[in-house]
């Protein structure tokens, strides 16, 4: 963390400033510590550089594991294709230079998307529950106008009406609640901000889609175990996968794929050895998180409208419902 990005967090518990207490620095990094709140007294730990606003082990363990094994599979730099960029610009829709403005990105992941927010030259405060977050850190660290923190989207370091935007994709539906995760995100947001943020779908089709016959077992299973049948279950599925591939269209190729529990991401024009990893990067993330909440695109729409957004543009896109709206 930079000793200058201090001025950005909060106690989540009470909104009070925080102050250093004990550090190890490098220059102008803190490399570990504690924060301390000047008014309830709660302390932070700060570890490996990144301040920990909640349990290391938590919900999300599955997604710190995930994408701590998979920290570059999803950067554009590592697959070749431009998706992940694509998806930012095209989610969000935001100008190209933000400079002067803060974002927050929640979720991060392995920070697949940071590096296009932080392009704008916003401030960007990037937060992750699970310990996904050093995966970020490691992609990203030397960055000036970078903060990112290991904290949950109901209870965030941040004030109140503090971001000029907000983006939050592939997250929302595994939280505990979609719609109190966007209302707690909304709260951040200035009034005029701009928020995108998407959620699974649920579709008419959802109950066929194998993996929530399998979760219910799936999800309690060990995530070491989880992880070691999802990298043999593509390795056997894989000359099926190929054959499906030749000899249905695209279209019912990838469908039965997915059906088969082989996420297909041909389309995104990756290279065999890509497509595999991702296969059971994205095995792994089906059938692993403790939430999967899809939601109907005409709630999802609603949520907008009831947590006070103008401009709504709720449609399908990436990831099934994406919506984009401005703080009234
Ligand atoms: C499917 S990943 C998406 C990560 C990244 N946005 C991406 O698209 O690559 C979902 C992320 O949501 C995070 N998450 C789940 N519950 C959360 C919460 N309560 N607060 C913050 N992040 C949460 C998980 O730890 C995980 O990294």
């Amino acid at each position: 963390m930079n000793k200058n990005h201090l001025k950005y967090l909060v106690c989540p518990k009470c909104h009070n400033k925080l102050i250093i207490n004990q550090i190890n620095e490098l220059a102008e990094e803190i490399t570990s510590g504690e924060l301390q709140c000047s008014f309830c007294n709660s302390t932070y730990p700060i570890i490996n550089s990144i301040p920990r606003f909640v349990p290391m082990s938590n919900y999300a363990d599955s997604f710190g594991m995930q994408w701590n094994i998979h920290h570059s599979d999803q950067h554009d730099s590592h697959s070749k294709v431009n998706s992940s960029q694509e998806r930012f610009e095209n989610e969000t829709k935001w100008e190209k230079n933000l400079k002067g403005e803060i974002i927050i990105e929640a979720g991060c992941g392995a920070g697949r998307f940071t590096q296009f927010a932080t392009d704008t030259e916003a401030m960007v405060l990037s937060f992750d529950y699970s310990n996904a977050v050093e995966a970020s850190y490691k992609h990203h660290k030397n960055k000036e106008n970078l903060l990112i923190v290991q904290a949950d989207i109901y209870n965030m370091p941040f004030k109140n009406d503090i971001a000029d935007k907000i983006y939050c994709f592939g997250v929302l539906q595994h939280t505990p609640d979609s719609r109190e995760s966007l209302k707690s995100l909304t709260k951040k947001l200035k009034s005029g901000g701009k928020i995108a943020a998407d959620n699974y779908p649920f579709l008419s089709t959802t109950w066929f889609h194998t993996k929530y016959w399998v979760r219910p077992i799936s999800k309690r299973v060990p995530h070491k175990l989880l992880y070691w049948w999802c990298k043999q279950h593509v390795k056997v599925m894989w000359p099926i996968f190929k054959m499906n591939r030749k000899i249905f269209s695209p279209k019912r190729a990838n469908r039965i794929n997915w059906r088969l529990l082989v996420p297909d991401y041909t389309s995104a024009g990756l290279s065999e050895e890509r497509l595999k990893e991702w296969a059971v990067m994205d095995l792994f993330d089906m059938l692993s998180p403790a939430f999967d909440n899809p939601v109907r695109l005409s709630t999802f729409k609603k949520w907008f409208e009831e947590l006070g957004y103008k401009e709504i543009d709720v449609h399908m896109g990436y990831n099934g419902c994406e919506g984009r709206g401005v703080k009234i």
